[in-house]
């Protein structure tokens, strides 16, 4: 009798706990979901692992079918950011809690030439200084390519290892510390970063235009003519070499 009593308490403890730790995992999932997306709350659910109870949780009163497909997504959830269109949420998916302004892509061992771009966005008024905006930023390697570790998972799969994120200091500014990217090999692509904003109201995160540099010889007449259409702010760049060889260069953001 004793043991059955022990046996039944245990037994309470663990379904608590089982019951406790699948709704704090949920939890946690559905802020990933605001903060960046649904992928990511795939991967929190995944590496919880099983949840021997979790039959027990799902609603019952759903067709047999979709209580299927409910355990199967809870099991095996879509990589939703393993997409080259997938949502620009996706690119802020495990952004550090702390940035600073200044963002930096490529260690000193990455090959290509030392690239830094110090930039200022702006409001729609191309005037007033814009704070707190997240950057994310990528590009390819000094080959052309978007190279990868090949441990990635979701975005990173088509956006490869060199990228990073910051965010604007009070006054706008911003600077990206890496090499300057190569054009797509066998391409008449220009050499370009591509970068995604999200502004601190907490709307959706966009696609601005990208950095390209004023000397690649694919920023020709038809790139320049397209550029500044519907009152973009110019992603073109211009480079100067500074004393210590690396290649610095301004670019201004107004964002709309
Ligand atoms: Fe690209």
């Amino acid at each position: 009798m004793k043991a059955k009593n022990i046996f039944f308490g245990l037994f309470c403890c663990f379904a608590l706990f089982q019951w406790a730790h699948f709704n704090w995992s949920r939890n946690v999932s559905r802020h990933d979901i605001q903060r960046a997306s649904e992928y990511h709350s795939g991967l929190q659910m995944r590496q919880f692992g099983i949840y021997p109870f979790r039959f027990f949780l799902i609603d019952k009163t759903l067709p047999p079918r979709e209580v299927a497909n409910e355990l199967r997504l809870v099991q095996n959830p879509p990589d939703t950011c393993d997409n080259p269109d997938a949502s620009p949420r996706c690119c802020f998916v495990g952004t550090p809690d702390s940035l600073t302004s200044e963002m930096k892509i490529a260690g000193k061992d990455e090959p290509g030439e030392r690239l830094l771009i110090r930039g200022r966005v702006f409001k729609a008024d191309g005037k007033t200084p814009y704070p707190n905006v997240l950057i994310y930023a990528y590009h390819t390697d000094s080959k052309g390519i978007y190279s990868k570790k090949g441990d990635e998972t979701g975005i990173r799969r088509w956006h490869g290892r060199l990228y990073g994120w910051c965010r604007t200091d009070v006054e706008g500014w911003f600077s990206i510390r890496t090499i300057r990217p190569a054009s797509y090999p066998d391409s008449r692509n220009a050499a370009h970063i591509h970068h995604v904003v999200q502004e601190p109201d907490g709307s959706e995160p966009y696609y601005i235009n990208d950095t390209v540099f004023d000397d690649d010889p694919y920023v020709d007449k038809r790139y320049r003519a397209n550029e500044t259409k519907g009152g973009h702010s110019s992603g073109i760049v211009k480079l100067q070499r500074q004393a210590d060889g690396v290649l610095k260069g301004q670019r201004f953001i107004s964002l709309k």
